[in-house]
């Protein structure tokens, strides 16, 4: 009888995972790029395509989602595999199993786990037990796929990132972490603006020291020429507590109409959702003509499915 040790498993299937936005290549993300928009393509014309047959995703939930939740389990039901929804609510995981244990049972059930959670760390542990790989579906730290799903966006619409001028206005969180990581494998600029006491933690982000972000005390002067403007929620998930002491501190950041002048003409608005009109940003941002967000919220069906294929079947012969 042959035995194989988990190591000696995950040493033959070269397993990857995809925790942060840096953990893949500018080369992997221009395939990634361009394995999405054959998909899109296939998709809006109707055509089967089913690589993932008998495949299984386990999506597990410490957090709410929408978009997340809808893009993982519709994508691969569309690429002809099936999903899971778990939730820390009524797992044995909010009942205290370790997450190592769980990782080891639920990595021998399935193909590829996505995994939305409060600290890094509870995922990387995940990861490290896991004999199948792991997506971040969004930590306290890091949103990888909402950045892959906003940069494709972003150069569907306006052509390529390089060179170009990120403004981002708020608070320095999972959004703004990853962004930051994005901006030196696209070689793009941020401009940072933040509430003081809110400010971005370069060490956190694993920035390679390569001048790819300036910060601003002011968020008119952040936003100045920008070709691309987005912000987040002032208070992200888990941070609840502290909801009516950000509403005072982030007053002044507000995305609205006179700072979305102040950007290039053609600068477009992006926000991960969900949304507080009023908030981050104002309606008639939001809701007016430099707005992708509804094309950013899509984008994350169809990038996902190229990155879950990645990682399942390897580099394929870009078709058509
Ligand atoms: N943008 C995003 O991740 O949305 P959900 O929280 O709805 O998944
Ligand atoms: N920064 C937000 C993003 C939600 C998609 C949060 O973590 O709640």
């Amino acid at each position: 009888m042959i035995f194989i040790s988990d190591q000696l498993f995950l040493y033959f299937m070269q397993l990857r995972h995809y925790l942060q936005f840096s953990d893949f290549s500018r080369e992997e993300y221009a395939y990634l790029f361009e394995r999405a928009r054959w998909i899109k393509r296939e998709f809006k014309a109707y055509r089967r395509y089913w690589p993932l047959t008998d495949r299984t995703l386990a999506m597990i939930f410490d957090k709410s989602s929408t978009r997340t939740r809808l893009s993982f389990e519709a994508g691969m039901s569309q690429l002809g595999g099936a999903a899971i929804y778990l939730s820390t609510r009524d797992t044995q995981l909010g009942r205290g199993e370790p997450v190592e244990d769980a990782a080891r049972v639920i990595s021998r059930m399935v193909d590829i786990i996505m995994v939305r959670t409060h600290k890094h760390d509870t995922i990387q542990r995940f990861a490290e037990n896991s004999r199948v790989p792991v997506i971040n579906g969004l930590t306290d730290e890091y949103h990888p796929c909402q950045i892959l799903g906003d940069i494709f966006t972003y150069t569907e619409i306006k052509g390529n990132i390089a060179g170009k001028t990120v403004a981002w206005i708020g608070d320095a969180n999972n959004m703004c972490s990853t962004w930051l990581q994005a901006a030196e494998i696209f070689d793009f600029t941020m401009h940072v603006s933040t509430p003081p006491g809110y400010d971005i933690d370069p060490g956190l982000i694993g920035l390679n020291g390569s001048n790819h972000f300036k910060k601003f005390t002011n968020p008119m002067d952040a936003v100045n020429g920008a070709d691309l403007v987005t912000t987040d929620v002032w208070t992200s998930m888990g941070f609840e507590d502290e909801t009516e002491q950000r509403k005072n501190d982030f007053a002044a950041f507000c995305v609205d109409s006179e700072m979305m002048s102040a950007a290039k003409s053609d600068a477009v608005f992006m926000h991960c959702l969900p949304a507080h009109r009023g908030e981050e940003v104002s309606a008639d941002v939001i809701d007016g003509p430099q707005s992708v967000v509804w094309d950013e919220a899509e984008n994350r069906l169809h990038t996902q499915k190229a990155l879950i294929e990645y990682l399942l079947l390897g580099k394929l012969t870009i078709q058509g």
